[in-house]
């Protein structure tokens, strides 16, 4: 089980064009991911998702909450044994190509990891080639057909197949997925995505999904939690079917109106709003992040800033409505206002939060 609590990761950067500048990549991100679970991360470009990613694999560093696995909070251990923990949760980026080195072949990509995982757990390290002839079969591929073959010789599914197959090699308990289809062509995306989900049902392997998809959100994230992620900020969370069939925060509104709907078998929700305005980062936001592009902002949303609670709970005397009246710091655990939340409840940071129907609906749906 992973716990993240209050994750926070800001960047200085320096630009001779646009001056020195503070990036507040997460603020104050938590999730919990079950053994065997899925969590889904969704939100529009820059939002931090990739971010968040790399500091569950250990590949980034950050400054503020902490990260829980099994137990163990990660920051309180050796370097050692901390990479021990590290190397159990393994990240499947989007260009599967650039993640295979051009010069190997899969039988030597494979071979690698599974002869250290031999030594590692003291099984024979002759028996490497029979594990990756399992894995490569286990993710789809024929193994006498691939394993002689460098990255240029497979197709874009079949490369990130073997970045899957690669990945199982240590064992993993957590795989995460960043737009793990994003770059591969769309008829085979279905294949990956399934292989994904059967990963979860048959080793009990837990999935981080990143992605701005929605469609991929919902189908391998099934029964799992889906998080909103605003410029670093979760602002909606909850089962991921409730999220998407009833987004109660206009931001995750504006993201799935944006959904293309299928002609001829759907009909744009009812409820379809847009951002009034284009993103803009560099005028300091003191209230609601999104605030300026809101199409529902009210008196409220320019000076408080609004934490999570759950939805339903906003009656006037409630801890939720107590936490939203009094704010809280933008960055930092505050923002999550922990007590005022409910483990996998659906909660959001918004004011005025309102159902909305704004995913397509059948044809014939709306008004039957
Ligand atoms: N090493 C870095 N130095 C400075 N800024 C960074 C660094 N890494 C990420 N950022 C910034 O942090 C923010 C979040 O970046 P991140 O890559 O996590 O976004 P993302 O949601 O994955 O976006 P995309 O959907 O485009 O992949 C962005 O504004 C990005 O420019
Ligand atoms: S708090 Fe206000 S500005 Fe922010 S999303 Fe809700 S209505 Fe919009
Ligand atoms: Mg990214």
């Amino acid at each position: 089980m992973i716990q993240a609590r209050g994750i926070t990761r800001t960047y200085q950067t320096h630009g001779s064009f646009t001056g020195d500048r503070t990036v507040h990549a997460l603020r104050g991100v938590d999730f919990t991911l079950p053994d065997g679970g899925a969590v889904s991360f969704i939100g529009e470009s820059g939002c931090g998702k990739t971010t968040l990613g790399k500091i569950l694999t250990g590949l980034e560093t950050f400054d503020g909450g902490e990260l829980v696995v099994d137990g163990v909070e990660l920051s309180k251990l050796r370097p050692r044994q901390r990479e021990k923990y590290f190397r159990r949760i393994q990240m499947i980026h989007q260009d599967p190509y650039s993640a295979l080195n051009p010069t190997r072949t899969v039988e030597a990509t494979l071979g690698d990891p599974l002869r250290m995982r031999a030594k590692e757990t003291g099984a024979p390290v002759s028996a490497w080639r029979e594990r990756a002839a399992e894995l490569l079969t286990l993710v789809g591929l024929e193994p006498a057909a691939v394993l002689p073959k460098y990255p240029h010789q497979l197709s874009g599914g079949q490369r990130q197949r073997v970045v899957i197959a690669r990945a199982l090699t240590v064992d993993p308990t957590v795989l995460i997925a960043d737009e793990a289809v994003s770059m591969i062509d769309v008829s085979m995306r279905l294949g990956i995505l399934s292989l994904l989900r059967d990963l979860r049902a048959r080793l009990g392997i837990s999935l981080v999904f990143i992605t701005h998809d929605v469609a991929t959100a919902r189908y391998v994230g099934d029964g799992g939690e889906l998080h909103v992620i605003y410029r670093g900020e979760v602002v909606e969370r909850g089962l991921t079917d409730e999220v998407i069939l009833s987004p109660v925060h206009p931001y995750t509104q504006c993201l799935l109106s944006a959904v293309p709907v299928m002609r001829g078998l759907e009909e744009p929700g009812p409820d379809r709003t847009a951002p009034t305005a284009a993103l803009d980062e560099r005028t300091p936001t003191p209230g609601c992040l999104f605030q300026p592009r809101c199409p529902f902002a009210g008196a409220q949303c320019a000076e408080t800033h609004p934490v999570l609670v759950p939805f339903g709970a906003d009656a006037v005397g409630t801890d939720a409505a107590e936490a939203n009246v009094t704010g809280a710091d933008v960055t930092g655990a505050d923002v999550t206002g922990a007590d005022a939340t409910e483990e996998s409840g659906h909660v959001h940071a918004c004011f005025y939060p309102e159902s909305r129907r704004v995913v397509g609906v059948e044809v014939g749906a709306a008004s039957a």
